[in-house]
């Protein structure tokens, strides 16, 4: 879909249809909606006053223009509550609307900045979430489709600002949220493929294209070079599977000089069968996108490439698939991180973190400012928080405060999840310095202590998405299948950490 912004009358337009908004119990309409009205002939009032339109979130409403208008139709969404506005109320009316119209074969939308003015959004935040809401409600994945879709696509979105002095915060607005929500979106067609396309050798190829388009550098280690680092982790798990693991590195650079001042470490497990601690078959087909964290990272960096952000950036993914065979690692076996360390295989389910001991490491290396890993790592933080919050554990309050707030902007919700030196007790292994499961209990914190063993000392976060990396329904700007999560957050995080440099 295009989104424009243009200086104009938004009574005047041509298009399939005009979106305008009402809050919940107005009593007489104003600006432009009343002006609609007017045209016509009250049609909108008289619809209020029957009770029809009433403002509800997400309702909407259409009304056939039958030549009175340039537009075919002008459609009411309704905002809610007008105290209780926010930017994500405004994307996700707007994309309930969007999807709502599709199958009506409309093609053409024109809208204006909605909730621009009101409760501290400015015009330019409005027109990003207007245009975010848009083109993350309309995705659809049907590259594996042969039959062709029975609801239309809009084409086209224009975002109408009456004052042309205003024009040029509407573009940046816009601007900045195309590339926001074209980045989820990438990350949506990523995990939503499956996993006998996505493969490590795949999201490799996928990295010199993106490198290519977005003038990043990019290196892609091999096995030898695995081996060479000590990379004991990520070559354990791989060592089940035929496809050859890559351990991928992308790098923006914002400024002049090498020192990386954001390292976005994300799990590419291209498919989780558990391996030799092999997983019930029921559902297993979710884990094509145990990659997500991945596809989350890589996609973040081509929207910071885009942005221009005055920092230096890396994305950093490990990625393989975990399978059993002959080769494949056991129950039992050790294997040696890139840091040294020594990990006993509890279970080779337990796969993500051994790849992210090394990728942590490896970001360590590089001497990076703050570290930030993204995982669909454990059941239990699926559990704990469902598909609503991701979870995030770090070891400096300062990062976790800036990557809260990031999500929170994104309309991403995390929330911060303890870390204690307890919880050390529960990964102590027999064998080995550390082991790779904590037992049965708090699942999600033992993973992220057995991760800390890893980082270093920089400034690190850890988001483990298993619960919001994947919806079961259409739901605002959410839809089923891949969400794309933690995308948005990441880009927030890398302009507001280059606004503090
Ligand atoms: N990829 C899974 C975690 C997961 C589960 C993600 C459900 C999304 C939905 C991870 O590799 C895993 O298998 N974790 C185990 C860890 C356990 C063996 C300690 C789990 O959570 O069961
Ligand atoms: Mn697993
Ligand atoms: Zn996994």
């Amino acid at each position: 879909m295009i989104v424009k912004a243009i200086a104009g009358d938004i009574a005047s337009i041509e298009a399939g249809a005009i979106i305008v908004n009402l809050f919940e119990g107005m009593e007489h309409l104003d600006g432009d909606v009343a002006r609609l009205d007017n045209i016509l002939d009250g049609a909108i009032s008289q619809l209020i006053s029957q009770g029809e339109i009433r403002g509800k979130l997400n309702e909407v409403t259409t009304i056939h223009s039958l030549g009175k208008l340039a537009a075919a139709r002008v459609v009411v969404v309704g905002l809610g509550n007008k105290q209780e506005l926010s930017l994500d109320r405004v994307r996700g009316a707007v994309a309930e609307t969007c999807r709502q119209l599709q199958p009506k074969k409309v093609d053409t939308m024109a809208t204006i900045a909605q909730g621009a003015g009101i409760a501290d959004i400015s015009l330019e935040k409005a027109a990003q979430a207007v245009t975010e809401g848009a083109i993350l409600g309309v995705y659809s994945f049907r590259k594996h489709m042969t039959r062709e879709a029975e609801s239309g696509e809009i084409k086209e979105l224009t975002i109408v600002e009456a004052d042309e002095a205003k024009l040029p915060n509407l573009e940046q607005g816009c601007h900045k949220g195309r590339v926001l929500a074209e980045a989820t979106n990438l990350a949506r067609d990523m995990v939503n493929e499956p996993a006998n396309f996505m493969t490590p050798s795949h999201m490799a190829e996928m990295a010199a294209k993106l490198a290519e388009t977005h003038q990043l550098e990019l290196s892609v280690l091999e096995r030898e070079q695995m081996l060479e680092l000590g990379m004991g982790g990520l070559l354990g798990v791989a060592q089940g599977s035929r496809q050859p693991p890559k351990f991928i590195v992308l790098r923006y650079k914002g400024r002049d000089s090498d020192e990386v001042g954001l390292a976005l470490v994300g799990k590419g497990i291209t498919f989780d069968s558990g391996g030799i601690s092999i997983k019930p078959s029921e559902k297993m087909e979710e884990m094509k996108g145990d990659m997500a964290g991945g596809a989350s990272v890589m996609a973040a960096i081509t929207a910071i490439a885009q942005l221009k952000p005055r920092i230096n950036v890396a994305a950093i993914v490990p990625a393989t698939e975990n399978l059993p065979s002959g080769d494949a690692l056991k129950p039992g076996d050790v294997v040696t991180a890139m840091n040294g360390k020594t990990i006993e295989i509890i279970s080779t389910d337990a796969e993500g973190r051994l790849i992210l001991a090394d990728a942590l490491a490896y970001a360590g290396k590089l001497g990076a400012k703050s570290v930030v890993d993204v995982a669909t790592l454990t059941g239990a933080m699926r559990v704990a928080l469902g598909d609503i919050y991701s979870g995030a554990f770090g070891n400096s309050q300062q990062l976790m405060d800036r990557v809260i707030a990031a999500g929170a902007e994104a309309g991403e919700l995390i929330w911060q999840m303890p870390m204690h030196e307890g919880y050390k007790e529960q990964v102590k292994s027999d064998v080995a310095d550390i082991k790779n499961v904590g037992g049965k209990f708090a699942g999600a914190v033992t993973a992220a202590q057995f991760l800390v063993e890893f980082v270093g000392d920089a400034p690190w976060v850890h988001l483990d998405i298993a619960g919001t990396s994947l919806s079961e329904k259409d739901q605002n700007y959410r839809i089923k299948g891949a969400t794309g999560v933690p995308v948005r957050t990441l880009v927030n995080l890398a302009l507001s950490l280059a606004e503090e440099r």
